[in-house]
């Protein structure tokens, strides 16, 4: 790992009140309240899991959702350094570079047949307004057109228009009109019982009734995420992803599976849909890819799917990229990201690590505001009985120097992969004690 002193901050910090008014005069924050002053907490560098502030302050970083190997890993800044100094990029609609096929070829390699054919974007959300073009085409194809979608009410496949109109979460309203059919199913269950495995049948029947929902109007696809990230850190019953695939392969509908949170050991597996055996007809992943250091996303479909859109009367192909798809920096950063990820074993340790921290919170379930204690992989959530109390948390851990995730009343503790014994320790005593009082 880099030492400290390599990634100190540079003059250019020098004047902490001006790098604060220049945010709080000229940046519109993503996601945020107009108002919200975000440049509070400003920051200048960092190392694994540790991440430092404009005024000097260390925090656990607990809070990055594409963090697998961690800040300032010198095998991955070396991989960007050394791409972008010999081939930065290329357009990868009419030519290609050395390492494209090779982050194909290794993404597939974790994967079960058929899915093997992948398409570079920058992030999640365009990776779903990819992925259900492919849907839509595919059934175009088969000479059966269909366009409508089911999904969680309670999902998130990202902030573009078509993406946010899969979700029924306050955060993806908006006032324009949703490009495809949507049904969209409610959690038949609350989240701390939904992920026990006799809720299987409850949340299976759910989406059946939404497949089966208009004779007429059979769906293109059925949109998942193995666990529900913005919704709330919600945990599914073993078992679902396979029971969803029987479900699409019954009704024509394609399975198309949100990997973008949970893949790359992120879930304690390089992807859960592998670790279920359970084949999608199109996957999309993102976060822990390039581990954050670059944006990039993978939309990797079966070949059925792929080979149907030489049917397309345009182009011969989908009609789908962007002008940075495939950066060959991004790859360069992927392929080393994966190559950390296998050396030191990080899938694997997401894993324990994860079950190491959640047996020491355990305890807290159904104490005080502490409604849930669950777990996926490196993710561990607290699920508290309001999102005050949850925002309450937030505040604590980081004044405590930890920092969290909050979506909705849940908590999230979402470290890098790359944490050890001794962070996790201190990450699992600093949330503790921004916990409220029981008493
Ligand atoms: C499960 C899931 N899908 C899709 C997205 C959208 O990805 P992006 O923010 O890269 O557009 C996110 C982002 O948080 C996500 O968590």
């Amino acid at each position: 790992m880099a030492s400290i002193d390599a990634v100190r901050p540079t003059p250019r910090h020098a004047d902490p009140d001006l790098v604060r008014e220049r945010d709080r005069r000229h940046v519109w924050h993503t996601w945020t309240p107009v108002g919200a002053d975000r440049s509070g907490t400003t920051f200048t560098h960092a190392d694994g899991y540790r991440i430092f502030d404009l005024d000097g302050r260390e925090y656990i970083e607990g809070s990055a959702l594409n963090s697998t190997c961690g800040y300032a890993h010198p095998e991955v800044v070396r991989a960007v350094a050394e791409q972008a100094g010999r081939l930065h990029q290329v357009d990868v609609s009419m030519t290609s570079h050395d390492l494209l096929g090779a982050l194909a070829e290794r993404i597939a390699s974790y994967l079960p047949a058929p899915l093997g054919r992948t398409l570079f974007v920058n992030s999640g959300s365009e990776g779903f307004d990819a992925a259900l073009m492919m849907a839509v085409g595919h059934a175009a194809h088969r000479g059966r057109p269909r366009s409508r979608v089911v999904a969680f009410a309670r999902g998130y496949q990202g902030a573009t228009i078509l993406g946010r109109s899969l979700s029924a979460l306050p955060r993806c309203r908006h006032p324009m009109t949703a490009p495809l059919p949507v049904t969209l199913v409610d959690l038949p269950l609350p989240p701390r019982e939904l992920r026990r495995p006799e809720a299987l049948p409850v949340l299976l029947d759910a989406f059946e009734r939404a497949v089966l929902a208009d004779p007429d109007d059979p769906p293109a696809a059925v949109v998942v995420e193995p666990f529900l990230n913005v919704g709330g850190g919600v945990v599914l019953p073993p078992g679902f992803l396979a029971g969803l695939r029987a479900l699409c392969d019954a009704t024509g509908a394609l399975l198309v599976v949100d990997e973008v949170f949970t893949a790359y050991g992120r879930a304690g597996a390089m992807f859960c849909c592998a670790r279920d055996g359970v084949a999608p007809d199109v996957l999309v992943s993102s976060k822990g890819l390039a581990g954050g250091y670059v944006p990039i996303a993978a939309v990797t479909a079966g070949e059925h799917v792929f080979e149907g859109f030489a049917a397309d009367p345009v182009i011969g192909g989908l009609r789908y990229g962007h002008t940075t798809s495939g950066h060959a920096v991004a790859c360069a950063a992927a392929l080393a990201t994966l190559d950390v990820l296998e050396k030191e074993n990080l899938v694997e340790r997401a894993e324990t690590l994860g079950a190491r921290m959640s047996a020491r919170l355990a305890h807290l379930a159904g104490v005080g505001e502490v409604v849930d204690v669950r777990r996926l992989g490196l993710v561990v959530v607290l699920e508290m009985a309001t999102e005050e109390a949850a925002l309450g948390v937030l505040d604590r851990a980081r004044a405590g120097g930890l920092l969290l995730r909050r979506q909705g009343a849940a908590v999230m503790a979402v470290p890098p992969l790359v944490i050890d014994d001794a962070g996790a320790d201190l990450l699992v005593e600093r949330l503790t004690a921004a916990l409220p009082s029981a008493d």
